[in-house]
């Protein structure tokens, strides 16, 4: 699951790739966004059928059943989530991944969240697979090594770091991701930078995989 209530941070970018690296990998994906604007729906609608497929799942926090068949599934989540929609949402997770900008006020706002998580609502690294990226780098900037310093003052591990691409914006139409163009060596660098993101996912032993291979 993508979760920060900051807008704009990536959530939709990641969810998005994240199953296409998946369907790329021949894995049966999921996709389930709960956001009303429905970024990462819309992005799979554009989705031609020539390329590894990601299912499209009703995203409904009341009445949410979780789809038997797959390896994975990415949730994609809104921004501005009060208690109750935010703590519904995290029930439905095995791994939470919080996406950062390298930005002041998203910096703030992700050290607001992060103490609601842990402390308010005492979501541990013991209950759930909780990983900071940060995103949308640029690398040698005083911001960037801002948030490198505010990701090393908290309890969490960051796992990737993805830079900025102008790759990400142009995707985002056309309901593809990095992962789908196997020839672009332009696109080398970014798909290294999510390389320890998805082992450490790959690394989890998620009660909803395991769950999935109990089933077959
Ligand atoms: N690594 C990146 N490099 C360049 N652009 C990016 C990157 N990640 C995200 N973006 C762009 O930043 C904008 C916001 O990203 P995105 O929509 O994924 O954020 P979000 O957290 O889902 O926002 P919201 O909270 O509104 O749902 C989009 O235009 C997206 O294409
Ligand atoms: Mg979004």
């Amino acid at each position: 699951m993508l979760l920060n209530p900051k807008g704009g941070c990536g959530k939709s970018t990641i969810s998005t790739n994240l199953a296409s690296y998946y369907a790329n990998w021949g894995l049966n994906v999921g996709l389930a966004d709960f956001d009303p604007q429905k970024s990462s729906l819309n992005w799979l609608h554009q989705r031609t059928f020539d390329l590894p497929a990601i299912k499209s799942i009703n995203a409904n926090t009341e009445r949410f059943v979780y789809p038997e068949i797959l390896d994975y599934l990415v949730i994609d989540t809104p921004a501005s989530l009060d208690k109750e929609s935010m703590l519904q949402l995290i029930q439905l997770a095995d791994s939470i991944i919080i996406p950062i900008l390298p930005s002041p006020i998203d910096i703030q706002a992700a050290g607001y969240f992060i103490y609601q998580l842990l402390l308010k609502y005492r979501i541990t690294s013991e209950d759930k697979n909780i990983c900071l990226v940060a995103n949308r780098v640029r690398e040698r900037t005083q911001i960037y090594g801002e948030l490198i310093k505010f990701t090393n003052s908290i309890k969490l591990p960051l796992i990737a770091t993805l830079h900025d691409s102008q790759n990400y914006i142009k995707y985002s139409s056309k309901g593809t991701s990095i992962f789908d163009y196997k020839d672009k060596h332009y696109l080398t660098r970014s798909i290294e930078d999510w390389m320890p993101l998805t082992d450490w996912l790959n690394s989890k032993e998620t009660p909803f995989f395991s769950r999935i291979k109990q089933d077959s």
